[in-house]
């Protein structure tokens, strides 16, 4: 049978560093769905479809054949992988993730590949919508401050120049829309293990859950 464990937590906590590691650590396979909604943003900005325009914005995403090939998002047939990271994307990726209809369409794949896989699938409402009955839920969060400082390491070690500040007031606002939108806010489920990650390293956190998980098994 499948097993399915659930991350979730504010933008740049770690996430998805961490469930790449434990996914690699117990063969499960790796679903990043922010990437997915990242993809969404991207195609609607390329077609110039503002997020009010759910009719355009519907049929766009019937139309998106999207697939993680490895760590790689397939977008109709193009690897978007480093593109949906690029500043103006995290920008406006919280006002698409507000609807409804890419909501939908979003969860119902992923619903698809955990009833395929086992998987470690790691976003906002995982625990909460996507996988209720995820074997372990695991909320994962740091201070504001620490998570724009990841992110401002991780961009810069790509190349990409950024502000400091600037980073921090996108993930400060990122929080806010993702846990006051009307749909699946980012919150924690009641059955979800809060780590606090501000103070911990890479490998403290992922044995953590791996302590978790080796008493599940
Ligand atoms: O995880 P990441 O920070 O890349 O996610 C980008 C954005 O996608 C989030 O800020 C949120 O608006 C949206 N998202 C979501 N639900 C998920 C995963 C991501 O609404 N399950």
């Amino acid at each position: 049978m499948n097993i399915s464990i659930a991350i979730d937590g504010p933008a740049g906590a770690g996430k998805s560093t961490i469930a790449k590691l434990v996914g690699d650590r117990y063969s499960l396979m790796y679903i990043n769905t922010g990437a997915m909604y990242r993809a969404v943003t991207l195609k609607a900005m390329q077609n110039n479809i503002k997020p009010d325009n759910t009719e355009e914005l519907v049929e766009l995403i019937n139309n998106l054949d999207m697939h993680f090939q490895g760590e790689k998002l397939i977008v109709n047939g193009q690897d978007v992988t480093e593109e949906i990271y690029m500043p103006i994307i995290s920008k406006n990726v919280s006002y698409y993730s507000t609807i409804k209809e890419v909501r939908e369409k979003l969860v119902e794949l992923q619903r698809r590949i955990a009833q395929k896989y086992s998987v470690i699938m790691d976003g906002r409402d995982i625990g909460t919508v996507v996988l209720k009955d995820a074997k372990l839920k695991i909320f994962l969060t740091a201070s504001a401050e620490t998570r724009a400082n990841r992110r401002y390491k991780e961009l810069e070690e790509k190349g990409i120049e950024v502000n400091y500040e600037e980073i921090l007031e996108d993930i400060k606002k990122r929080d806010y829309i993702d846990s006051n939108r009307e749909i699946s806010p980012l919150t924690k489920a009641e059955d979800a293990i809060e780590i606090d990650s501000s103070n911990l390293d890479i490998p403290g956190v992922v044995d953590k859950i791996s302590y978790y998980i080796d008493g599940i098994k």
